[in-house]
């Protein structure tokens, strides 16, 4: 088992990619918070994940809250006593045009994207530095390499921002044995993805030379290979897993 008891923090753990991460991490022995503002499906992750004979605690994060993000992580702390791994998979999508964004949907989009994985990691960090291990993986997108065509500017931003984020704690985070990694996805076949109207997909999808979106499982186990210590060598990585959408 390549996460055998470590204490793991999966957000978006409700639907798509984050719940694919958090079965995969339950296979491999880890103990897994199922964080989300959709409590109720963070729950059934966890049942799945208790279903399989793994354990899943579904908690209630809203990321776009500081005080929210606090409590959270209070309360993780008060019933483990190490945070091993940290997933920063959820995410607050956008299709607004750039000449129809407003104040509202930029900063809603920034507050979850950019600023809770942010103040998540900030607030993770002590725990993980006090012990000399941990693994921290974010979620990134297409959009912020290419720039968004389905995607809306605030998202592509928020996603960018993921990038800068990442190589600063990789960088600070290094001497204390903790690796700080990016996973890039492309077009995965989730209720984000589906969100979009048909049109798009069909385009998406024809612009992938595999010839189809990822499933989230594939995500998923490229997540996996970055929280694991076969990946121990491995900080300040953007990794695409992409179907080779994007070569660079
Ligand atoms: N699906 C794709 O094609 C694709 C492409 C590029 C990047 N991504 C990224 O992958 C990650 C996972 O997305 P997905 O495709 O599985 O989408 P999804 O919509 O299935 O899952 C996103 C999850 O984030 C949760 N969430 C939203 N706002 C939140 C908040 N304020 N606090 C806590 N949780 C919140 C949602 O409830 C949901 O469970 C996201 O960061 C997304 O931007 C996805």
């Amino acid at each position: 088992m390549r996460l055998k008891d470590k204490i793991s923090i999966v957000t978006g753990a409700a639907s798509g990619i984050g719940m694919a991460t958090s079965i995969n991490f339950g296979r491999q022995g880890a103990i897994v918070i199922a964080a989300d503002i959709d409590l109720e499906g963070a729950k059934r992750t966890a049942e799945k994940l208790e279903q399989e004979g793994s354990i899943g605690i579904p908690m209630k994060l809203d990321l776009s809250s500081l005080a929210e993000v606090k409590r959270f992580i209070n309360q993780v702390l008060e019933r483990f006593e190490n945070v091993d791994i940290l997933v920063n998979n959820a995410g607050r999508f956008s299709t607004l045009p750039i000449l129809e964004m407003t104040e509202e949907e930029w900063d809603g989009v920034m507050d979850v994207n950019l600023k809770g994985t942010f103040f998540l990691c900030k607030e993770v960090l002590p725990n993980m530095i006090k012990q000399g291990y941990g693994k921290i993986v974010n979620l990134s997108s297409l959009a912020a390499k290419r720039g968004g065509v389905t995607s809306g500017i605030n998202y592509a931003a928020s996603k960018a921002g993921i990038f800068s984020i990442t190589k600063c704690l990789a960088k600070f985070a290094a001497p204390y044995g903790i690796n700080v990694n990016a996973v890039v996805p492309a077009f995965c076949d989730t209720n984000m993805f589906r969100s979009l109207p048909k049109e798009k997909i069909e385009n998406a999808i024809k612009s992938i030379p595999l010839g189809r979106p990822a499933r989230p499982e594939e995500l998923a186990d490229a997540i996996l290979f970055l929280a694991s210590d076969e990946a121990s060598y491995i900080t300040g990585e953007i990794l695409d897993v992409n179907g080779g959408v994007l070569m660079d």
